[in-house]
């Protein structure tokens, strides 16, 4: 079975967030299942690109509203990743350095999908089923199965998977001239609230849509900016699978990011070196029990209260617990992070920026994760966090509640509360610093999370059964 994965983002190529890191593992584990999956991505001006080969596979024009744009489809010559690797070159629009943020980004994403559906209509390399991933490749189904110029496809089944249905990379009915030549009856298929909406339409044309989380599609029809009335009427194509991780790159017995590797048995060592290399570089102490953040920086990820209650609870336990934060984004949070910083430096350090081996380094020596999320579809940092011993401190919601238990539950071994609130964080941090002194439990607890099975293997069978469901219908 040829599976072509269409998305923005993969890791190691270019990689924002955690669509990276899935797209970047599944289609390898699927492979070793018996697949062939291969990914298909916009080019990016990156130092993957400049430090592997690539062949010229295809060469063609095609029309991007009124203008004639040339492109060219880039394989990867060796399947390095586990995968077959296409990158999709547009000059002047698909060969830029970052993946999101350009004024024109609507003409991208548009040109990476029309440019995809041409490759695969003209040049004979017809896949078993499309898998597309958010708002970027949303428009696929509706061309695939509602463009006279495609009609060759149009028995392809299409899998869309929702990483994040907060944004649906929607634009006005005055760009419809952007689209191929399309059936003008079906056009409700791409409206949604008087406008294009890829995510919509994704939703509505393909034959089965996933979330990354069961409980994230129970919450979609609660809360998805908009699309609430969509994904409850369409609740019955929906099915939820979690994401796994890649338990080759993430492995703290072989991750070549670490000082100083470790497993199950030799955690508490392991993690001690780990933490005082850590708190060396921040200047922190590393007898306190240290919280960490990794992430966006953004209203989703609840980083507007980390401020308020980071200072709360230095103010209640004194000199008694440490933070350190890794992100970028909101302005707002970043200077406020930084204040603290100053306020606090024993018990506060904060890393404006991206730096992936930080992020390893962090998971391998911080005690606790903070992952206070307003909305978390799957979220692979607190699985990271688990797999490295570092206990997950989140709010119940999505994925979080989908893979973490309480260590006050039978067989738990994580800290969960309610509410995106400076008092609810503050109580989890109470708890987290209660336990740091009860070292028996907390290497219990350690050894139970690093014991959990979070990989790929059960996921990627979700998803082979998900196809062979639909193989079939054609
Ligand atoms: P999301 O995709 O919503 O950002 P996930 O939890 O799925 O959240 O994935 C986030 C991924 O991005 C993880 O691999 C995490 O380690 C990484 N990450 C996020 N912010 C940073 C950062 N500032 N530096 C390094 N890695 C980061
Ligand atoms: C999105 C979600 C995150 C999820 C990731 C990978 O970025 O915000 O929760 O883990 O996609 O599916």
């Amino acid at each position: 079975m040829r599976i072509f994965h269409l998305s923005a983002e993969c890791y190691p190529i270019a990689k924002v967030g955690g669509l990276a890191d899935v797209v970047g593992a599944l289609p390898k584990y699927q492979n070793l299942a018996g697949l062939q999956a291969a990914v298909v991505m916009p080019f990016y001006n990156r130092k993957f690109v400049h430090e592997n080969t690539f062949d010229i596979v295809f060469q063609g024009t095609t029309l991007l509203g009124t203008r004639r744009i040339y492109f060219e489809i880039l394989k990867e010559q060796t399947d390095t990743l586990g995968f077959e690797l296409y990158l999709i070159k547009v000059p002047g629009l698909l060969d830029r350095e970052n993946v999101y943020s350009y004024p024109d980004e609507r003409e991208q994403f548009l040109a990476f999908q029309i440019c995809f559906l041409d490759w695969i209509n003209w040049s004979g390399q017809t896949p078993d089923l499309v898998h597309c991933h958010d708002h970027h490749s949303g428009l696929v189904p509706f061309l695939m199965y509602h463009s006279n110029l495609y009609r060759r496809l149009a028995h392809i089944p299409t899998v869309f998977t929702i990483h994040n249905g907060q944004y649906h990379g929607a634009f006005g009915w005055d760009n419809l001239h952007y689209l191929p030549e399309i059936d003008f009856y079906k056009t409700g298929l791409l409206d949604w609230n008087g406008g294009i909406n890829p995510l919509a339409s994704a939703v509505k044309c393909c034959w089965r849509f996933t979330t990354v989380s069961p409980s994230y599609l129970q919450e979609l029809s609660i809360s998805s900016n908009g699309l609430e009335y969509l994904f409850y009427v369409e609740r019955d194509k929906g099915v939820g699978i979690i994401n796994g991780i890649d338990t080759d790159v993430w492995n703290p017995e072989t991750d070549p990011m670490l000082p100083e590797h470790f497993n199950a048995t030799t955690v508490a060592k392991g993690k001690q070196k780990n933490k005082e290399i850590l708190c060396e570089r921040f200047g922190l102490s590393a007898d306190k029990p240290l919280i960490a953040f990794i992430g966006r920086l953004v209203t989703e990820k609840g980083s507007d209260q980390l401020p308020a209650a980071i200072e709360s609870s230095i103010k209640e336990h004194g000199d008694k617990v440490n933070f350190l934060i890794l992100g970028a984004g909101d302005s707002a949070t970043e200077m406020s992070l930084n204040l603290l910083k100053q306020l606090y430096p024993q018990n506060c350090n904060v890393f404006i920026g991206y730096d992936e081996s930080l992020a390893h380094l962090i998971y391998a020596g911080a005690d606790f994760l903070l992952m206070p999320s307003r909305v978390e579809p799957c979220g692979l940092n607190q699985m990271y966090a688990m797999r490295y011993g570092t206990m997950p401190m989140v709010r119940s919601t999505g994925g979080l509640k989908d893979t973490v238990i309480d260590f006050g539950d039978d067989g738990g071994y994580g800290i969960r509360f309610e509410q995106v609130t400076v008092a609810d964080i503050c109580v989890s941090v109470t708890r987290a610093v209660v336990l740091y002194k009860d070292t028996r439990k907390m290497q219990t607890l350690r050894k139970r999370m690093m014991a959990l099975d979070f990989s790929w293997d059960r996921s990627a069978k979700e998803y082979m059964n998900l196809y062979e469901s639909l193989i079939p219908k054609i």
